[in-house]
């Protein structure tokens, strides 16, 4: 627990270049990492570009596999998550484009994408650490209530919440926000190594202690992180206040 969410963001940044560069990448050992979007890891983000600059962390032999993306919103919609993710973070720092692995949403063929997209994660020899952010309803990356805990890289529709929550990226209009995302699974990310889990905000201090008070229950995903031998909820004070 931190003060501040920019303690959240500082702590969260520390803790990702230093697990990357006590493992020491190279070009036949790359680091292999899942990130979210969305508006909690904005300033960790914003950190690791400036810890980049200072000399403190390349992501030169770093992988990268982001958790979901939007069903059929170009790519280059500033709202799609592959915008968000090359204009917040890839572009700004060394990581080569081939190394960089998002979902595509408007492929033509959805169910074959995601079952590449875990072949690839596979291939890549899995995921070092899972990055990951939480809905107000519990949902880890688009793991909508009731998704199996053992779910893998599918086509979600999204809860009538999230639409909500998502409305303030789409010009607060209901009717703008995609009804479809590619999402990774809960079962993928539980088969990451290490996960680490970013929540701020009294909106989401519900989903907090739903997450690790109560019993492991599909109707807020993120508990299933109670089992996962090495995962790790980094929170502000606010975010506490159900606890
Ligand atoms: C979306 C994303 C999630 C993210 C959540 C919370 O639903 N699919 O991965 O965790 O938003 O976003 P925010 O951090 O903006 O509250």
């Amino acid at each position: 627990i931190k003060e501040t969410s920019e303690d959240v963001s500082e702590w969260a940044a520390k803790y990702l270049i230093k697990k990357i560069n006590d493992f020491k990448p190279s070009a036949d050992k790359h680091f292999v990492l899942g990130l979210p979007t969305g508006g909690t890891p904005l300033r960790m983000y914003e950190k690791l570009i400036e810890y980049y600059h200072d000399g403190e962390i390349s992501f030169k032999y770093v992988k990268t596999f982001n958790m979901d993306e939007y069903v059929n919103l170009p790519k280059d919609h500033e709202q799609s998550y592959h915008y968000y993710m090359w204009n917040n973070f890839f572009r700004k720092v060394d990581i080569p484009p081939a190394n960089v692995s998002l979902l595509d949403g408007n492929a033509s063929d959805l169910d074959k994408e995601c079952r590449e997209y875990e072949e690839k994660i596979v291939e890549a020899g899995g995921i070092d650490l899972f990055i990951g952010g939480i809905g107000p309803d519990g949902h880890i990356a688009f793991n909508e209530p009731g998704s199996s805990l053992a779910s893998r890289t599918r086509v979600k529709t999204l809860a009538q919440d999230t639409i909500r929550a998502n409305a303030r990226f789409f010009d607060d209009d209901i009717s703008k926000v995609p009804k479809k995302a590619l999402s990774v699974g809960v079962g993928t990310v539980m088969d990451a190594r290490e996960v680490m889990i970013l929540v701020t905000g009294t909106q989401k201090a519900f989903a907090l202690y739903k997450a690790v008070e109560e019993g492991i229950n599909h109707m807020w995903t993120v508990s299933a992180f109670q089992q996962h031998p090495h995962t790790v909820i980094v929170c502000d004070e606010d975010a506490t206040l159900e606890l």
